[in-house]
């Protein structure tokens, strides 16, 4: 398998993580502190939300070049509580429309003083793209690539599973749904990959299973009665529909018959399995509103996580790139 380019590009010379790009390639220790910083941003539901100075005195931009809502907002907070000054661009109305360049924007906001870039694509390769060209003081910090990958989104996943089912090396956790198109399906499989679950399942019907060569170690079920028995944890993803063309796309109903999370099959899963799902849900698609406002569903608390995590990554990148400077 070719190493992934991106992580190699996300670390500076010293090998520090300047950018995020993507999770490939980083260690399990790595990854732990990663998730023991997130953790240290965690409260409890109701009480007010932490907050720090780590970016004091910087500027995040928030590019989003495909639609977006929890993710954004979700950088935004974080940001926000760590004291940085944010910045929304709307790319859908902005300059890519009026045929500038996507580098001719990065520089105009690095020109202005901004020091990280939250950004989100449809297409594959921009984050990385981008991160070969951006000054020095400049962090890339991929907020959704394409089918490709989600790092954050993997890392928060990992962060729900950690404070509800503990020790990783005895976990069967399943993906399910459509896994060839989702970047939330392979930053999982990544961080699940490096954090050592005991078994890692994947289950799609025939036309949304990635292909061979990925997901490699996965155990592929094309019967999700199958593919949930014993599992720990159950992860339902959404059918990506404005990934799929023409015969692929599933219809709704034989979907949710066939394959949608519901309380019957989710009483095949292991006793006291989690159930989640990175949203937007498709209610009563991939899964039943049953499952997802029931007992085993942990979805509020992936994105209560989400938070948490992208505070702990914001504020490792800027620490890495304040160390780096004290040293040149
Ligand atoms: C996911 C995404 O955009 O990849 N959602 C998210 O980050 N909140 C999953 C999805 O869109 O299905």
């Amino acid at each position: 398998m070719n190493p992934d380019p991106s992580a190699s590009v996300q670390r500076d010379s010293d090998g520090r993580l300047r950018h995020l790009i993507t999770l490939e390639g980083m260690s399990r220790d790595e990854i732990v502190a990663l998730l023991d910083l997130a953790q240290f941003y965690v409260r409890e539901p109701g009480d007010l939300p932490a907050r720090d100075q780590s970016l004091a005195g910087q500027t995040v931009a928030n590019l989003f070049f495909e639609p977006s809502t929890r993710t954004r907002v979700s950088f935004e907070l974080a940001a926000q509580r760590l004291g940085a000054e944010v910045v929304n661009l709307d790319m859908h109305s902005s300059s890519r429309v009026k045929g500038e360049t996507v580098l001719d924007t990065i520089y105009t906001l690095q020109a202005m003083r901004a020091d990280i870039l939250v950004m989100r694509d449809a297409e594959p390769g921009l984050p990385a793209y981008v991160a070969r060209f951006v000054a020095p003081h400049v962090s890339i910090l991929n907020a959704g690539e394409a089918h490709l990958s989600h790092p954050t989104q993997g890392l928060l996943d990992a962060l729900t599973v950690r404070q509800t089912k503990g020790d990783f090396t005895k976990l069967r956790v399943l993906i399910a749904g459509d896994i060839s198109h989702s970047r939330v399906a392979r930053s999982a499989w990544q961080v699940f990959k490096s954090l050592g679950v005991a078994e890692l399942r994947i289950a799609a019907p025939a036309d949304l299973m990635p292909n061979k060569n990925e997901f490699a170690g996965a155990r592929r079920f094309e019967n999700i009665d199958d593919a949930i028995r014993g599992a720990d944890v159950v992860m339902a993803l959404r059918i990506q529909r404005e990934r799929i063309r023409g015969a692929q796309m599933p219809d709704e109903t034989s979907y949710h018959r066939t394959f949608g999370i519901n309380a019957q099959r989710l009483k095949l899963a292991a006793p006291g399995a989690i159930v989640m799902h990175p949203g937007p849900m498709n209610r009563d698609v991939e899964i039943s509103s049953e499952v997802a406002d029931g007992p085993q569903s942990v979805i509020q608390r992936q994105v209560a996580n989400g938070v948490a995590v992208r505070m702990a990554v914001l504020a490792t990148i800027a620490r890495n790139v304040q160390a780096r400077r004290h040293f040149q």
